[in-house]
């Protein structure tokens, strides 16, 4: 596989669908929808995150402590399977553990730090670059590939979030009351959205989808027409050129 060391490709032969949002506003599924629908790479760099924190946390590295962290994020080795749904670190199946609450509480912590998001997005950029991706995050389309060629940016009501991610965690044999995952999702947004590096923010560029009132599948028709209609102009375009 050949891969880009650039922060973005010329997209003349792949396209990069740049999906974000905040915790919970259903990109996850519908990504790894849009992913399918389209036949592109699903790139969930939450995912990628999270088991950077798992690392951090399995280290006992002091979580405000730099260097500890620094030591972590050097030498964690992830990767994914074809799908995209299941994630390896140093080897290790990690796809439940990453979604644990000890977990969950640290990730905003652990991904703030310069030197993880260094070492994220120069994998990012690996894994996607110079093919035909759906990459869902906070900073995809501002950072990680400004000039993606589509991109969206999802939000909704911070108590439909928690409902979806109740029913989603439900999946994996973790009970939370709604109302703590209310104030997870907050405490998440608010850490995500005034950190210095990278915060979670629209692209100027991005079309803002209100997802509170909409079912999944009309999110995820919405976004693939969306990503056709561009296909089929870039088409265009380049039998005219
Ligand atoms: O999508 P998620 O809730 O699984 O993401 C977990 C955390 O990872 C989120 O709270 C912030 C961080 N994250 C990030 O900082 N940048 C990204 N591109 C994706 C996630």
């Amino acid at each position: 596989m050949v891969y880009s060391t650039m922060g973005r490709n010329d997209y003349e032969n792949s396209m990069i669908v740049a999906i974000d949002g905040p915790a919970g506003s259903g990109k996850s599924t519908t990504s790894r929808r849009v992913a399918d629908r389209l036949g592109f790479l699903y790139l969930d760099t939450g995912a990628m995150y999270r088991a950077a924190t798992l690392a951090v946390l399995s280290d006992s590295a002091n979580l405000k402590d730099d260097e500890g962290i620094g030591a972590s994020a050097e030498s964690m080795e992830i990767d994914f399977d074809r799908s995209g749904c299941r994630i390896f670190l140093n080897g290790l199946d990690v796809s439940r553990d990453i979604r644990s609450q000890e977990v969950t509480d640290a990730v905003s912590t652990v991904s703030a730090f310069a030197i993880v998001r260094e070492r994220m997005v120069d994998l990012q950029r690996k894994i996607a670059g110079n093919r035909d991706a759906v990459v869902e995050g906070r900073d995809i389309g501002t950072v990680v590939f400004p000039n993606a060629n589509c991109k969206f940016f999802i939000v909704a009501d911070v108590t439909e979030r928690a409902k979806r991610r109740k029913k989603d965690l439900a999946e994996l044999g973790i009970e939370l009351t709604v109302e703590q995952i209310v104030e997870d999702l907050k405490r998440r947004d608010k850490l995500d959205s005034s950190r210095p590096i990278s915060p979670l923010q629209r692209a100027d560029d991005a079309v803002e989808i209100d997802t509170t009132d909409m079912t999944m599948d009309e999110q995820v028709d919405l976004i693939v027409t969306n990503v056709r209609e561009r296909l089929d102009r870039k088409e265009m375009k380049k039998s005219s050129d």
